[in-house]
């Protein structure tokens, strides 16, 4: 049989090679205040990526994705143990895209700090009188450059997204940084609609996009999942200040409360948020996970 071992480890996810295609295996890690803590989750690696999955089918429409197959009965041998059932994707391999497609719906986090100072968030000028997590008019495209290890991604315009696809692709600059921006916006509109009567509130989100084999546009990566993005629950949604996490806020009141923990949370705190996790999925699906 054929072993494999990871091309890359994040924080939370490992991906794998297999010639044309990838293997995206999300983890039972957790990270909080961007420290991956001791504890690994239950479920948590699959239930995201069932989760993309919804996601990737439910915008098919939109724009083509990588998505393959979630079933390991699909990929190779190797891949057929516990711990890759359920919590693996096998994708499409392409040409990513130097650029996080940023969307927000919602003022928070840097762009609430930006918009504090100046009345913009990138460089975007939003009306006067918004509040804290306040819902904006219309979502904003707040795209960044993708950094180099250990540098911080760096926002950019739009034309500075033109500027570097150009120098990528010459002639195509243009017409890719128009394509991903316009999809970024459809998908997130249609999408937090969704979640939205369901209960979530997704305040923001990134997408990343590829180029498959003949040059055409296709969503990558994973799919508005609570790492990806910011979900809230609707019930309790109160502007002015700053929202409860919908998966994490056990986590992080926990640790809040306990500095000293050395990021080892109790049973019952992990026990609680593989609950979160577990509804979040059955809102925005519909199914029992
Ligand atoms: N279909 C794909 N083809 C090639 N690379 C992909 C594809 N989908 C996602 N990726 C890349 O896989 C990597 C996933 O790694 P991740 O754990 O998110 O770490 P990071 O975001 O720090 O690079 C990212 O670099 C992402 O751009
Ligand atoms: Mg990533």
């Amino acid at each position: 049989m054929k072993t494999f071992s990871p091309i890359k480890e994040g924080k939370v996810r490992e991906v794998y090679d297999n010639g044309d295609s990838l293997i995206i295996v999300a983890t039972d890690r957790i990270s909080a205040f961007d420290v991956i803590l001791k504890n690994k989750v239950t479920k948590k690696g699959a239930i995201l990526t069932q989760m993309s999955k919804f996601w990737f089918d439910f915008t098919k429409d939109i724009v083509p994705n990588h998505m393959i197959s979630t079933d390991v009965k699909d990929m190779p041998e190797f891949f057929n143990q516990e711990q890759y059932d359920g919590n693996s994707m096998m994708c499409k391999k392409l040409e990513m895209l130097p650029v996080e497609c940023i969307v927000r719906g919602y003022i928070t986090g840097s762009g609430w700090e930006s918009y504090k100072k100046n009345g913009t968030v990138c460089g975007i000028k939003l009306p006067e009188g918004l509040v804290e997590s306040d819902k904006l008019p219309e979502p904003i495209y707040t795209p960044t450059t993708k950094a180099e290890i250990g540098d911080h991604d760096e926002h950019i315009t739009f034309e500075g997204t033109v500027e570097t696809l150009e120098k990528l692709y010459p002639g195509k600059g243009e017409e890719y940084a128009t394509k991903i921006k316009e999809c970024t916006l459809a998908l997130y509109k249609k999408c937090a609609e969704y979640a939205l009567s369901k209960g979530i509130i997704i305040a923001d989100t990134k997408f990343e996009f590829g180029l498959d084999e003949n040059g055409n546009v296709v969503l990558g990566d994973e799919m508005l999942t609570p790492d990806s993005s910011r979900f809230w629950p609707l019930e309790g949604y109160k502007p002015g200040q700053g929202q409860p996490s919908f998966d994490k806020q056990f986590v992080r009141d926990w640790l809040k409360a306990n500095p000293d923990s050395d990021y080892l949370l109790p049973e019952e705190v992990v026990t609680k948020t593989v609950e979160k996790y577990e509804e979040a999925y059955e809102m925005l699906t519909g199914t029992k996970f």
